[in-house]
């Protein structure tokens, strides 16, 4: 197929990560015989200082006509430490995900075998974890009436039962092409919001009848991800539990650089990694660029081209096995690969597969 790709690198790591993603995009195209076009857009605190906004409307255009995005970073510590900044990074993201109404955000966990020992969980406890999150991401906290006063401030979490229903249809989905287990993640003794979210999964699970439906409270599901990873298959959960719960995460996996996403909905997908945009290391040559290359192949996944997928997936892992890594997953004594090198490395494994 011909692919229009929108790349929006941002700040800090984004650039460097994103040539390694935008160069194994390349290569799997060249290899599997499809065109690929790139148009590249201005997001975060670059965005900020050039034009002014975190999410310009040319950036806004370039990615509604493409047919997916490939996003990496955004944020920078200047703004961070001045709560009286007027425009902050993070709302180009955001308006990125309102305006392309990016309602779902697949965040899949899982281990690498070779990386087990990496994990601050003992190794028998995060072998074999495999699940899904799937997080609510254009509702709740995020985007609610907020007050933002000297003496008050408060944010609310509201919820409407379509955008409720909408994304527990696409758990579900997911749950049937995978273990059929899911669970729904709330706070139901205390929410109204999650009081909606429990009436409507119980309305919606008898149309799931080869799904396990269950219920866990988000405290409880904060501790039984770390206790017993290999218990979830699918999570579903509104923006702010799901932002915590994915972070947490990818500590069982053993690094943040390693867990790609992607964000669906209404109009384009946008495939980026979890991770921020870790200015401290910008221009070092030192980020793991497997998320944002992780990235690319649930992209192809996405557009149902799953040996692409497969490719870059049996890449990653023949990387990780040469000890190809960067530097906070190299094991000791092993030879230093940057960002660059890990990707260069993984562009070559895929022309001459
Ligand atoms: C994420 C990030 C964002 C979020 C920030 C950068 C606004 O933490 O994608 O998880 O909170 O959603
Ligand atoms: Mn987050």
């Amino acid at each position: 197929m011909h692919f229009n790709i929108a790349v929006l690198p941002g700040d800090g790591i984004g650039p460097e990560i994103s040539r390694q993603g935008v160069d194994v995009m390349t290569a799997v195209c060249e290899k599997f015989g499809h065109t690929v076009k790139y148009e590249y857009a201005l997001c975060g605190a670059d965005a900020i200082d050039k034009v002014g906004d975190p999410f310009p409307e040319r950036t806004y255009e370039i990615c509604r006509d493409a047919d997916a995005v490939l996003f990496s970073a955004v944020g920078h510590p200047k703004f961070d430490n001045d709560p009286n900044a007027k425009v902050r990074p993070e709302q180009g993201l955001l308006a990125m995900r309102k305006r392309l109404g990016l309602f779902a955000n697949i965040r899949p966990v899982e281990t690498f075998k070779c990386l087990l020992h990496k994990s601050p969980l003992r190794e028998e406890l995060v072998k074999g974890a495999d699940f899904v999150c799937i997080r609510e991401l254009t509702g709740g906290m995020y985007f609610g009436e907020k007050l933002e006063g000297t003496e008050r401030a408060y944010d609310t979490c509201l919820y409407t039962r379509p955008e409720v229903e909408r994304i527990l249809r696409v758990a579900y989905e997911y749950a049937r092409r995978r273990r059929r287990h899911l669970t729904v993640v709330d706070k139901a003794n205390v929410l109204a919001s999650s009081r909606l979210w429990r009436k409507v999964a119980q309305e919606m699970a008898p149309e799931y009848p080869d799904v396990t439906t269950d219920f866990m409270y988000v405290d409880n599901a904060a501790m039984r991800m770390i206790q017993e990873p290999t218990y979830f298959d699918v999570m579903v959960t509104e923006n702010t539990f799901g932002d915590i719960l994915t972070d947490e995460g990818s500590v069982i996996s053993g690094s943040m650089g390693l867990l790609p996403s992607a964000s669906t909905g209404e109009s384009t997908p946008v495939f980026e990694p979890i991770h921020g945009s870790w200015p401290q290391a910008a221009g070092k040559n030192i980020a793991n660029p497997l998320a944002q290359i992780l990235s690319v192949a649930m992209l192809f996944e996405y557009f149902n081209l799953m040996e692409e997928g497969r490719l870059i997936r049996e890449a990653v892992n023949a990387s990780l096995d040469a000890d190809v890594r960067t530097p906070e997953i190299q094991v000791e004594g092993g030879a230093h690969y940057g960002t660059k090198e890990v990707g260069a490395w993984i562009v070559d494994y895929i022309r001459r597969k």
